[in-house]
């Protein structure tokens, strides 16, 4: 009686340890792969597939700009309060006949039909297609935090209604308020917009597409955050469109909506100090990208599949003022922080390169 009630405890003790190192042991996949979760062997090949497919080998080019943009238009159609649609759950890619035709989703039909084929030519619902690829496309931008994966979306049920994506003609109050109704503080919304530190824009103005929000488009830095500080003297393309105010290099488009937040007493403060400090804005970037990336998911459901992301080469940093710029060309609306020492360059102010591809 004893001995059968002492076995089943060290029974009991041996299943308990069992499932433990089910959770923590690694696993080595029939690839060659080491993962922390057998069900995370099937996504090394899809790495390998995007990276081919999509991704011109790894590159940090247009597809993987706009992958990461496209996950946020996915993620962020939805409300804490409901009603605005299924989050994170790929229905953009799934419903693209519906929300490629909502106004904010201007350009996403180009990466939509690139990825849809390659979304074929895979196993992966919607929304995990959909995040996967922002997490290995960001990847390939040097500087860039490796993003988490967690793995198992359900596909998605409806599109996401229309008016859910910030527009850059939205006031500072329209965009914060669109943010906290998705659940995101002032601060997650200034650490999202990191992103645009690999970003170019198509649409705003056609005459120019592919006109990047900094001299340094391929490359995950902080030199967004500077270079809007920066004034603004001219317009890159045809003249002043809806959604961009002047912007201080030539090659170069600054949003309407990245110059509001850096200048608004809610939001300044939080920009100005992403200015030269790659740690903060990649942790930070890292912890809200997270967040976004399972919007609305039930993500006792997902698996953890993170250490499927390739490891991004790193930033050598710090930055520069472009040539011929210095702290007397910034404006800057945060009192309270001491603006930090950036290098200036001699030489004449450069002019930036659209994105090939675009
Ligand atoms: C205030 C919120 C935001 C506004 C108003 C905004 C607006 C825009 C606009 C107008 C473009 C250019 C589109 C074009 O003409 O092709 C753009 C590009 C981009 N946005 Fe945002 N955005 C916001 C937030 C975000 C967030 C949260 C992310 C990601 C986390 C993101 C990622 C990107 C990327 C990566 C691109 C470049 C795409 C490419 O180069 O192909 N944006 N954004
Ligand atoms: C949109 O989705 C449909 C399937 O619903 C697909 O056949 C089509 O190719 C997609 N469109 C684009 C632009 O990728
Ligand atoms: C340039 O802008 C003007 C209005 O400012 C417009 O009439 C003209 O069509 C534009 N040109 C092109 C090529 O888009």
């Amino acid at each position: 009686m004893v001995f059968a009630r002492l076995s089943a405890i060290v029974a009991l003790a041996l299943a308990a340890s069992q499932v433990n190192a089910a959770l923590t042991k690694r696993v080595t996949c029939a690839s060659g792969h080491v993962t922390a979760n057998a069900a995370c062997c099937a996504l090394f090949p899809a790495v390998d597939f995007l990276q081919e497919n999509l991704f011109d080998g790894g590159e940090c080019g247009e597809e993987a700009h706009s992958a990461l943009r496209l996950s946020f238009h996915d993620a962020i159609g939805f409300s804490i309060h409901g009603g605005k649609g299924g989050g994170a759950d790929g229905s953009i890619l799934a419903f693209n006949s519906t929300e490629l035709e909502f106004h904010a989703n201007g350009g996403i039909d180009d990466i939509v039909a690139r990825q849809f084929p390659v979304f074929e030519g895979l196993t992966l619902s919607a929304g995990d297609f959909v995040h996967l690829a922002a997490a290995v496309g960001t990847a390939n931008c040097p500087g860039a935090p490796r993003l988490e994966f967690f793995f198992g979306r359900p596909a998605p049920l409806a599109p996401a209604p229309d008016l859910t994506v910030p527009e850059p003609t939205d006031s500072v109050t329209k965009i914060l308020a669109r943010f906290a109704d998705a659940g995101f503080s002032p601060a997650e919304a200034v650490a999202l917009l990191s992103s645009h530190t690999i970003a170019a824009a198509d649409v705003v103005d056609i005459t120019i597409p592919g006109t990047p929000f900094d001299s340094t488009v391929g490359t995950f830095d902080t030199q967004v955050f500077l270079e809007v500080l920066l004034k603004g003297t001219a317009f890159p393309g045809n003249g002043s469109q809806a959604g961009e105010v002047l912007s201080p290099l030539a090659g170069e488009m600054r949003l309407q909506s990245d110059f509001a937040i850096s200048q608004d007493p809610r939001t300044a403060c939080l920009w100005q100090a992403m200015v030269n400090d790659q740690e903060r804005m990649m942790s930070e970037f890292k912890a809200a990208m997270a967040k976004l990336q399972v919007l609305g998911q039930n993500t006792r459901r997902l698996v953890d599949c993170s250490d499927v992301v390739p490891v991004p080469a790193p930033f050598a940093g710090p930055i520069k003022f472009p040539a011929s710029f210095s702290s007397k060309d910034l404006q800057l609306a945060c009192k309270e922080l001491r603006f930090p020492n950036i290098a200036t360059v001699a030489g004449p102010a450069p002019t930036v390169a659209p994105v090939p591809g675009s």
